[in-house]
């Protein structure tokens, strides 16, 4: 099977993208999703990030305290590594199991730490969605009620844009209205159908480092 990487900067239209490609009926695995399902309350990622972790990450409800364990580790490199020690095999592990269930032409991995993660190698080709910076953080601010400043910093400890764009195989740009975006979209489908004649489904060949014994 095809595997498209979706990626790009925060608030460039991933999610926006997804949606377009599963309007067209296109498989979306998504890792932001997964690592949102890994750390529901008794999941095995929740216990041992409470154990690794204060126990204030954790809300009187069960849940992650998100927000909180965000700002920790944006300031903490050390904490950083630690998280994704324990997200990122069970995220890749619950990728393969999810690819390995479908049987379509292609599928869309929308993966927005792609480059960051390191990931390129899992997918078959890339597609960065782009914006223009100030659109970008125009749509983050209305969203999300952030600072520009926090927005600005966020960017800023990612991949630039410019280095998204060129090492991606496609780029959608997003600055424009959705029906542009929905046609671009749409043409992107076709020639990713196009592409998939060539691919044949196997088992999911993700190398033997993401795998972890359970
Ligand atoms: N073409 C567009 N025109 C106007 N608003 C848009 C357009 N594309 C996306 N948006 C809006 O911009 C915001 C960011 O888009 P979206 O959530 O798809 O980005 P994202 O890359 O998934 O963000 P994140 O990195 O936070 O996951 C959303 O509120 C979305 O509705
Ligand atoms: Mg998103």
């Amino acid at each position: 099977m095809l595997k498209i990487g979706l990626t790009g900067g925060i608030g460039c239209g991933k999610t926006t993208v997804s949606c377009l490609f599963a309007d067209l009926e296109v498989p979306i695995i998504d890792a932001d999703d997964i690592s949102h399902q890994l750390v529901q309350p008794h999941q095995p990622a929740l216990q041992k990030i409470q154990s690794t972790f204060s126990e204030e990450f954790i809300l009187e409800n069960g849940q992650l305290n998100r927000a909180a364990l965000k700002k920790y580790i944006f300031s903490n490199p050390l904490a950083k590594q630690q998280l994704e020690a324990i997200l990122h095999p069970l995220i890749f592990q619950e990728i393969a199991t999810q690819i390995r269930q479908l049987e379509n032409a292609y599928c869309i991995l929308s993966i927005p730490l792609l480059f960051e993660t390191n990931s390129q190698a899992l997918v078959d080709r890339i597609l960065v969605v782009d914006c223009d910076e100030l659109t970008q953080i125009e749509r983050v601010q209305k969203r999300d009620n952030l600072s520009i400043e926090q927005i600005q910093k966020m960017i800023a400890s990612q991949a630039s844009a410019e280095f998204k764009k060129n090492n991606a195989h496609d780029v959608l740009n997003n600055t424009k209205n959705r029906s542009d975006l929905a046609k671009a979209v749409k043409k992107l489908h076709n020639f990713y159908l196009s592409l998939s004649q060539n691919y044949t489904t196997h088992t999911c060949d993700f190398p033997d480092y993401l795998r972890i014994s359970t």
